[in-house]
């Protein structure tokens, strides 16, 4: 397929959270700066008129971004049309194919839960709304390898691969692509970025909250579903990766293919499991559910680069702070030569996801004084994050404009689930921690990197 822009967009669950929140969002500050304007066509079952879901499009921007500029919004309104129906009625899709008219290559995007992915791609399909079409889905893909080799059946069935885009939100964010760029764009790391230099590798995505009324949708993932099969695995690859041998998007995807090919296949010992107190009470948590809401997972990946470096993924709600970041730990200095370094006292690389965007260097330095006494200081490059573009806008973009380097690609998805699969649907209770902790404490203090967790700070 050409790289050719899409010129509809169609946005199935466009009543829902994910729109409300997400995507009306990221479409009004696409059509702030000139991005957008290409007809998008919401599509739900709610017997709704369009005037109304202009006004849920106006209410989702002002709780986003604070305020809004009546003159864009109008513009964003203006493209906007509706369609309402139950996603089996063929009627449905009829009334959204006279919608498209003569678009020749529209962007469905399915912001619905999983279940109804097959029905919509079939009545896609049998209307003629899927010819020349591209489709983005949301995540989860699946929720096993099995269940993610049938969803991709059913896409293929339809569409090729190169028209699908499995967005993964984690990879639209800036700090994420700044991970990608620092690696590559500087030549000073390269000579240490490897297991000769690195005693091991952190991820920390910490919650300071709960589920937030998703105790339904929650309940049927858990937290290795959830984030870490996907947003911090990925995080992990762009961390481990070689430099791809060209800029297309197989180039990029190529290289993350190999990192996970090489991931051995996780165990039940490379995994501590806990649930906070009071996640049984959440509506829609089945009574004694054994999903867990924290989960810390080592993972080894089998290469010449990083054969016996383990990488350490920590995610969970109801910790004590709202923040991810990434810790690359390096090996202490042969020998003392000035006061002693305490094992922990180690250079690092800090890559702070968010809230905000920070990439510092964690050395040591002589403390003032008469004595070669030293301390810990971290050489930090700040983004004040003014003018990031939200991670929503970047990625709707550039599935309208067919570019794929930032969604993840079949053989990765199947891939993932392949690493994650033994370790999923325990249903051994999960060591309960008190909310606002670092999870189940007795079980975290024999398990992490080296010389300890790093907890990130507020
Ligand atoms: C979503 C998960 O994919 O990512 C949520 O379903 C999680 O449970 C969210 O809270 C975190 O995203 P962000 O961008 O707020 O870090």
């Amino acid at each position: 397929m050409s790289q050719e822009r899409s010129d509809t967009l169609v946005l199935f669950g466009a009543t829902g959270d994910l729109a409300h929140k997400k995507i009306f969002p990221a479409l009004y500050a696409m059509v702030a700066k000139g991005t957008l304007n290409e007809p998008v066509i919401g599509v739900a079952f709610d017997p709704w008129d369009l005037a109304k879901l202009q006004a849920r499009a106006r209410d989702g921007i002002v709780n986003a971004l604070g305020s809004i500029d009546d003159k864009i919004f109008a513009r964003l309104a203006s493209l906007l049309r509706y369609v309402s129906g139950d996603y089996r009625a063929p009627a449905t899709f009829e009334k959204l194919k006279t919608a498209v008219g003569s678009a020749e290559r529209p962007l469905h995007y399915l912001a619905v839960p999983p279940a109804m992915f097959e029905v919509v791609v079939q009545g896609l399909e049998q209307s003629g709304a899927a010819q020349g079409a591209r489709l983005m889905v949301e995540k989860p893909f699946g929720h096993d390898l099995q269940s993610a080799r049938w969803l991709n059946r059913v896409l293929h069935l339809v569409f090729d691969e190169k028209s699908i885009f499995r967005i993964d939100h984690y990879l639209g964010k800036e700090a994420i692509q700044n991970l990608l760029y620092f690696r590559f764009a500087n030549s000073f790391l390269e000579p240490i970025w490897n297991r000769n230099y690195v005693e091991s590798v952190q991820i920390t995505m910490a919650e300071d909250f709960g589920v937030e009324g998703r105790g339904r949708f929650y309940d049927e993932v858990g937290c290795i579903r959830d984030v870490i099969e996907n947003h911090l695995l990925n995080i992990l690859l762009l961390l481990a990766m070689e430099p791809p041998v060209g800029r297309s998007a197989d180039d990029l995807i190529d290289e993350k293919v190999q990192v996970l090919r090489a991931i051995r296949t996780l165990t039940r010992d490379d995994v501590v499991r806990g649930q906070f107190d009071g996640y049984l009470k959440e509506p829609g948590v089945a009574p004694n559910s054994p999903v867990e809401t924290f989960a810390a997972v080592r993972f080894f990946v089998d290469t010449w680069r990083w054969q016996d470096v383990p990488f350490f993924i920590r995610a969970g709600k109801s910790l004590p702070v709202h923040a991810t970041e990434v810790i690359v730990r390096l090996k202490r200095p042969p020998l003392d030569v000035f006061d002693p370094i305490k094992p922990g006292d180690c250079n690092h690389v800090r890559f702070r996801i968010d809230p905000q965007v920070a990439i510092s260097i964690g050395a040591r330095r002589k403390a003032p004084g008469d004595d070669m006494v030293g301390e810990q200081v971290e050489l930090t490059a700040l983004d004040d994050s003014k003018g990031d573009m939200p991670p929503y806008e970047r990625l709707i973009g550039d599935a309208m404009n067919g570019n794929g380097q930032l969604f993840t690609r079949q053989d990765a998805s199947e891939l993932a689930w392949r690493i994650v699969g033994p370790v999923l649907g325990d249903t051994t209770p999960p060591l309960v921690y008190a909310p606002k902790t670092w999870g189940p404490a007795e079980a975290m203090a024999g398990f992490g990197p080296q010389n300890g967790w790093i907890n990130p700070a507020k």
